[in-house]
């Protein structure tokens, strides 16, 4: 063989690895799709290998380039931005700059990542963030929480509560001109399992007297416990989060002990002794029709104890607000909830939400047919507008 034929023959490998990923005809503007899964795809090569070279941590690697997306906290002609902590947790504050003429809503928005990446300051989250307190006249608190592998559960589950809590005190509503009956919580992906976790753990807070009004979760984390629903199987080498990094993502907010990763990826991290959680998060039950196509349900096989034992956080209902009970569940929100056929987390959000129907709680469930995860945030994708503005619509209408 000569040089150009081996160089033709890695140049083809590249693009079948690299380019080439078939995708259902129904996504808009695939070829811009294409283009964020080949850099992401690049980005998470770069991180793994960088790993295996023993140069650092998977995940920092991968945070020191997504952190280049961070831009400082600059008022514009509508909206005042600055910076401030809550109960000692740094958060940004987006307060509409036109005169109010009543108290204004208070949203409550925390940042995607995998409980491992980003920042309120991430140039999508901040100008998300500045719409919203725009559109809605509201006043957005857009928190940070620290980080995996650094720091693991409650840390993350900590910071947002702590901080919800600091904003929710009516002193420092006073202070911002909010509506204590109008505030709600939001957030995508993690953020979205932080905002259903702090929404129910409020539920029962003697501190806390303030209701939140509204809970928008956006293609939400909600479960640990089966990593084998129709959703992951359907998606599991869907562009963006596979199957393999979202159960990084889980395992990392736990431990870096790579045990565990390897039992959830095979499905095989819930003890016998915690059998009884299945029937919280069983998609043959709580799936409808449409979602549970021609997939058999299997029941659980077990694994050992030890894990559990060690990281017992991936069973608690803090880390997975699926394992709540009805009776939690009754006392939640007005609820928003956003799934996307091409995820892996789909099945999380739907089960969600035939359970909070079921306890009686009034859910508004936009399911996307052509969305795939982080659609929300792909800002200058169609989808991420038509997402955006459903959303914003709801907000307005509801809190
Ligand atoms: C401020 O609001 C005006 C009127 O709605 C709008 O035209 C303008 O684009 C906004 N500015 C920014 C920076 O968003
Ligand atoms: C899940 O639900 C199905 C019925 O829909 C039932 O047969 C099965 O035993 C349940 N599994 C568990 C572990 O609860």
């Amino acid at each position: 063989m000569g040089r150009k034929t081996i160089l033709l023959l890695i140049m083809g490998v590249f693009w079948a690895y690299y380019i080439y990923i078939p995708l259902p005809d129904n996504i808009e503007e695939s070829w811009k799709l294409l283009c964020m899964t080949t850099y992401w795809k690049i980005l998470t090569d770069l991180s793994l290998f960088a790993e295996l070279l023993g140069v650092n941590h998977f995940m920092n690697i991968f945070m020191f380039f997504m952190n280049l997306q961070e831009v400082p906290p600059t008022s514009d002609e509508n909206v005042t931005v600055m910076e401030t902590t809550f109960n000692n947790v740094p958060v940004r504050v987006y307060v509409p700059k036109r005169k109010p003429e009543r108290l204004r809503r208070g949203l409550f928005y925390i940042h995607g990542g995998g409980w491992c990446l980003g920042s309120a300051a991430f140039l999508g989250y901040d100008s998300l963030s500045r719409r919203t307190a725009d559109r809605l006249d509201a006043v957005v608190i857009s928190t940070n929480y620290r980080l995996a592998p650094k720091y693991h559960f409650p840390n993350q589950f900590e910071d947002v509560y702590n901080a919800l809590k600091g904003f929710m005190r009516q002193d420092v509503l006073d202070k911002y001109g909010v509506d204590p009956e109008r505030i709600g919580i939001s957030g995508d992906s993690a953020g979205g399992n932080l905002a259903a976790a702090v929404a129910q753990q409020l539920i029962d807070d003697p501190d806390v007297e303030i209701n939140l009004k509204t809970q928008c979760l956006i293609y939400p984390a909600l479960q640990t416990l089966d990593m084998d629903l129709p959703s992951y199987r359907e998606n599991s080498h869907f562009p963006i989060l596979p199957k393999s990094l979202m159960v990084r993502f889980w395992s990392e907010y736990f431990t870096v002990d790579k045990s565990l990763v390897k039992a959830m990826f095979s499905n095989q991290h819930v003890p016998v002794e915690s059998s009884h959680l299945y029937k919280f998060i069983n998609w043959s039950s709580l799936l409808p029709e449409k979602f549970k196509k021609g997939y058999f349900y299997k029941s659980p096989t077990y694994g050992s104890s030890e894990l559990a034992k060690k990281y017992p956080g991936f069973l608690d209902v803090r880390a997975a607000p699926l394992l709540a009970d009805d009776n939690k569940l009754r006392s939640l929100p007005l609820t928003y909830v956003i799934t996307c056929q091409y995820d892996v987390l789909r099945d999380d959000g739907i089960m969600y939400v035939t359970r909070l129907q079921n306890a009686g709680v009034q859910v508004t469930h936009n399911h996307i047919e052509d969305g795939f995860h982080g659609a929300f945030s792909f800002s200058g994708f169609k989808i991420a507008d038509r997402l955006e503005n459903q959303y914003m619509n709801w907000l307005s209408e509801n809190l």
